[in-house]
């Protein structure tokens, strides 16, 4: 650990022997628990990608780094608004943001001392959006965190792995230990310039995985210098593998977790706080051709089924090149959180249902309140699993009673005809 702050250049003192095994501490816990009542938050990707409209994996299919890093003088976003954004966030009933704040292409959201490819000092723009998000954030009572890409396709100290190959930077010229020192100092800003930070989301990992070369992120002595900077951080990463040492989340991408159609999400479910994060469209940094948006049942229907699995829903938009959200996003938001005022109940800060998704739906729960989410019932009555006892029923918008029969070992709930609904909640007193 010495060593690390040594390289990293960082002049922390009293930091704590490594530990074998990782021990959250109390505030950890603390934030572990807020993080999984909260069930929906909002992705921000966010960069100079936005500038292109080819979403933010642009730079990997062809432009020179040279070329491409002009973008940043063209990158004006008069429109953005922190209190807009953070408004409409809020009202769409998402309790946190997590924002890219460095991703693949190196460009830096913050003022970053390390160099002046970053907002303030390398665009005409030149002011720090995450300062005005995050206090933005602390003013609406949303939590913060912050996406960081351990890969970069820019510096040429970073260690090439799989991806970025045609950027034209020289490989020969990697240097880990002046990478991970960079590193290092761009997480120490983030995490004493920003106010409370509640987890640094990393991604990119995977850029060099086991199959390759076998390659030593240190990420211990990272994940150690995150939780000891701010102690109610949690730290999570992208790497789609079961957890490691040292992560408060497991995240999972583009499905629910146990559910793997995109193919990143093959890993167990650990104990730890779950998160699943998805796309409005189809990409996750603003492009031209992708307006291809879920519509607002299959948004909140997915993040019901996340709630049934005792899951978070990290939806993502990508903000347009002059700082507003597209309008469809808006709207989207807007649908979300007219459901949530009405529902909410039975997703924040519920547990998931003691039994797995049906062919009808899912379901959450409240201590002994069991919330079953109908959402594609085949028939006007519900078989539930074997063991699932309940008392009495009722509907949940309107409190009416709902009628309760047995067929074997099994209760049956009978369903009222409320018409096409996006979810039809039946909130039953579980014995
Ligand atoms: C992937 C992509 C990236 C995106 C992320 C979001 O790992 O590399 O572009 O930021 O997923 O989950």
């Amino acid at each position: 650990m010495r060593n690390l702050i040594a390289a990293a250049g960082l002049a922390l003192s009293g930091i704590p022997a490594m530990a074998d095994a990782y021990v959250p501490s109390a505030e950890v816990l603390e934030s572990r628990e807020q993080f999984a009542a909260d069930r929906f938050g909002i992705f921000l990707h966010w960069g100079i990608y936005s500038v292109f409209g080819q979403g933010e994996w642009y730079l990997n299919y062809g432009p020179k780094a040279d070329e491409y890093m002009k973008a940043a003088k063209a990158f004006y976003p008069a429109q953005f608004d922190a209190a807009e954004w953070v408004g409409a966030i809020k009202d769409a009933g998402a309790k946190y943001v997590c924002i890219t704040t460095r991703h693949h292409d190196g460009f830096s959201m913050w003022h970053t001392a390390e160099n002046d490819y970053n907002i303030v000092d390398g665009t005409p723009f030149g002011r720090d959006i995450l300062k005005e998000l995050s206090e933005e954030c602390e003013r609406q009572g949303i939590a913060l965190h912050l996406y960081y890409s351990h890969l970069d396709w820019v510096r040429e100290d970073y260690p090439q792995g799989r991806t970025g190959h045609t950027t034209g930077r020289d490989a020969s010229r990697a240097d880990w230990d002046s990478y991970y020192g960079f590193m290092n100092r761009q997480l120490k800003e983030l995490l004493t310039g920003y106010g409370p930070i509640r987890a640094i989301w990393f991604d990119g990992w995977w850029d060099h995985d086991e199959d390759a070369v076998p390659f030593d992120w240190h990420l211990p002595e990272q994940y150690e210098m995150i939780h000891h900077l701010q102690p109610s951080c949690m730290v999570a990463n992208n790497h789609h593998q079961a957890p490691f040492e040292g992560e408060d989340i497991q995240i999972f991408e583009r499905d629910l977790p146990g559910e793997n159609t995109a193919g990143l999400s093959g890993q167990d479910i650990s104990r730890l706080p779950l998160e699943t994060c998805n796309t409005m469209n189809g990409i996750w940094g603003y492009r031209l051709e992708d307006q291809n948006y879920k519509d607002s049942r299959t948004l909140i229907r997915y993040l019901v089924r996340a709630a049934g699995m005792g899951a978070n829903l990290l939806l993502n938009i990508g903000p347009q090149p002059d700082g507003s959200l597209p309008a469809t996003a808006l709207s989207r938001l807007k649908e979300i959180g007219g459901w949530l005022r009405e529902n909410g109940e039975t997703i924040y800060a519920t547990q998931a249902g003691p039994f797995p998704a049906q062919s009808w739906g899912t379901s959450t729960r409240k201590g002994d309140r069991l919330f079953l989410h109908v959402m594609t019932p085949e028939t006007g009555a519900i078989l539930l699993p074997e063991g699932v006892e309940i008392r009495r029923a009722k509907e949940f918008a309107t409190g009416r009673g709902v009628k309760v029969s047995k067929a074997g070992a099994h209760h049956v709930v009978h369903l009222p005809d409320v018409g096409d609904v996006d979810d039809l909640i039946i909130e039953c007193e579980m014995k």
